[in-house]
This record gives C-alpha cells, sequence and structure tokens, in this order.
C-alpha cells in the first residue's frame, strides 16, 4: 500500500501565522504537525509515501524530512498549484500510486488510541473498496456524516448535514483500492469548485464496497485547523507525553519499532537535535535496545 498525506491547503483559519509558514509545519507541542500523520501512515506498515505541499512550501517539507531514507522509508513530493479539493491528490499522486493500494491521511489530522497500529495494519490489509473511519463526535453537522449497517458498510454519506443521520464523523484517514485514480479522473468540480472526496466515497458505497470502521472511546482524534484546536492538540500531547514518559509520533522510534532503521542510526538521528528533550527522548530509546514500548 502506498500513502500520500496531503498538506496544501491554505489555512486561512490559522492566519496570520499561515502567511509565511505551512499549516502542517506548525508545532503541535514538541514536533512539527506533519510528524503525526506521517507517523499514522509508518504504523500502518505503509512505508513509501507523497508529500503533497503548496509550490511555495515545498522546499521547507524537504528540508525537514528528506527522502525519508533516514527513517528508513520512501518520502517523495508533489504540488498542488492551489487547493482544488482533497480528491485532487489522487490524480497528482496517480504515478506515486500506480497499481497499488493507498492510504490518504490530511496533513492536519491527528490520531492516537491504543491498539492504533493493529487496527491500522489490519484494515490496510486487503482493501477492497475503501474504508472509511468514523468518530463520534457531539457536533456532526460540522463535518462529513456517515452511517453504517450492521456489518460496518456505509450505508449513507452527508457533508455537514443540518439533521445529522448519525454522529459519525468521517475523519481524515482513507484507505482505497487502486480504482481510486480512475474514480477521481471522472469527477467534476462541486458547486464550491473543488474535487470532493465526499463523491470518491459515494462511488465505492453505491458498490455496496465502503467500510466504516468505528474508532471507539478509547481515541482521541483532532484536527489541528484552528487556533483553539491547535492549542488543545499540543495540550493533548504534552498531558499524555509527560505523564507517561513515552512521545506520540515519534517517528525515529516508530522506524526502529517497524525495523525500517537500527538502533545505531536511531542513536544518530536523536543525536542530531540533542539539545531537545525529543533529542534526548530519541537517544534514550535507541539505547534502551529497544524492548517493544509504545510511541503512540
Ligand atoms: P482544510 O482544513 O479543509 O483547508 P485548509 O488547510 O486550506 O485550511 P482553512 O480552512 O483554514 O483555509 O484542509 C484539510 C487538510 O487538507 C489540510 O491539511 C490541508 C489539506 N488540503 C490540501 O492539501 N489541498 C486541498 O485542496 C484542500 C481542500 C485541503
Amino acid at each position: 500500500m502506498k500513502g500520500i498525506i496531503l498538506a496544501g491547503g491554505s489555512g486561512t483559519r490559522l492566519a496570520p501565522v499561515t502567511l509565511a509558514v505551512s499549516k502542517q509545519l506548525v508545532p503541535v507541542y514538541d514536533k512539527p504537525l506533519i510528524y503525526y500523520p506521517l507517523s499514522v501512515l509508518m504504523l500502518a506498515g505503509v512505508s513509501d509515501v507523497l508529500v503533497i505541499t503548496t509550490p511555495m512550501d515545498r522546499p521547507q517539507y524537504e528540508r525537514l524530512l528528506g527522502d525519508g531514507s533516514a527513517l528508513g522509508i520512501r518520502l517523495t513530493y508533489a504540488e498542488q498549484s492551489s487547493p482544488n479539493g482533497l480528491a485532487e491528490a489522487f490524480l497528482i499522486g496517480a504515478d506515486h500510486v500506480g497499481d497499488d493500494s493507498v492510504a490518504l491521511i490530511l496533513g492536519d489530522n491527528i490520531f492516537h488510541g491504543l491498539g492504533m497500529s493493529d487496527l491500522l495494519r489490519r484494515s490496510a490489509e486487503s482493501v477492497k473498496g475503501c474504508v472509511l473511519f468514523g468518530y463520534p463526535v457531539s457536533d456532526p453537522e460540522r463535518y462529513g456524516v456517515g452511517e453504517a449497517d450492521d456489518d460496518g458498510f456505509l450505508v449513507s454519506i452527508e457533508e455537514k448535514p443540518e439533521q445529522p443521520r448519525s454522529n459519525r464523523a468521517i475523519t481524515g484517514l482513507y484507505l482505497y483500492d487502486n480504482d481510486v485514480t480512475s474514480i477521481a479522473g471522472r469527477l467534476t468540480p462541486s458547486a464550491r469548485g473543488e474535487l470532493e472526496i465526499t463523491d470518491v466515497n459515494r462511488v465505492y458505497l453505491e458498490r455496496g464496497q465502503a467500510r466504516l470502521v468505528d474508532l471507539g472511546r478509547g481515541f482521541a482524534w483532532m484536527d489541528a485547523g484552528t487556533h483553539a484546536s491547535l492549542l488543545e492538540a499540543s495540550q493533548y500531547v504534552r498531558t499524555l507525553e509527560q505523564r507517561q514518559g513515552v512521545r506520540i509520533a515519534c517517528l525515529e522510534e516508530i522506524a526502529l519499532r517497524m525495523g525500517y532503521i537500527d538502533s545505531d542510526q536511531c542513536y544518530r538521528l536523536g543525536q542530531r537535535v540533542a539539545n531537545s528533550e525529543y533529542g534526548r527522548y530519541v537517544m534514550a530509546v535507541a539505547q534502551s535496545g529497544f524492548d517493544g514500548g509504545a510511541s503512540r
């Protein structure tokens, strides 16, 4: 399975911060926002990832993450000239996807919870159709909302409904089989001028091939799109990290745990940023011989 992180967009709700800095590069407590969605893909076992950015911001992402080889993964970059919608990711990324299945994650989405990586790996194993992840929210009218039958198949999907049929918001992580590139290729822009991911999902729904997996109470799902949600996400990460002494979305630790790098390489990566608590944590993880502890 290939991965795509969609890290373009205009980030207007985070202005003036985003006048000069891309949203997905701003810090969520101790690391840039994009570390969180990248960690989700890595935990799902996806190690070949395309990062889609605006043309202006691409050099900064390349400076931050490079070609991924330091983490034992492959990272490539592509540009979205303007925010033409989430489904454009499959047109921009068609060559990257090739004849594989693909996981798309929004660059400002944070997922955390016990069993996340097992759930993802199981869901990613043999995707036929699409797999969406639903999260119970108290204000479903603000989201794309999905309703599933008893077998977990999507029966309705509504965009920001006034009278939601369920409280399941569809989160910014989507798994698709290879058909997604041709489905996206047939889309026409919506009334707001975007290629809508909901239209892609609706095609799978009509085929009876859209699964909605519930992320239950044990999970946190946050998007860091506003100043308040960015601060809340930072506080959440800080609280967990300080109380438990582990780090959420520590890419080096995940790479070590997934067997993408060895402990010597992990240590070297920590040394590069040794003056930060993050760097010292990475070095400690490398030195501990890695006992299978959690990084998420
Ligand atoms: P949004 O939060 O919907 O949009 P945005 O990032 O432009 O922010 P704002 O609403 O404040 O102007 O986007 C969700 C994620 O998807 C975010 O990480 C940016 C990304 N995105 C793209 O990369 N390309 C797009 O065309 C769109 C619509 C979003």
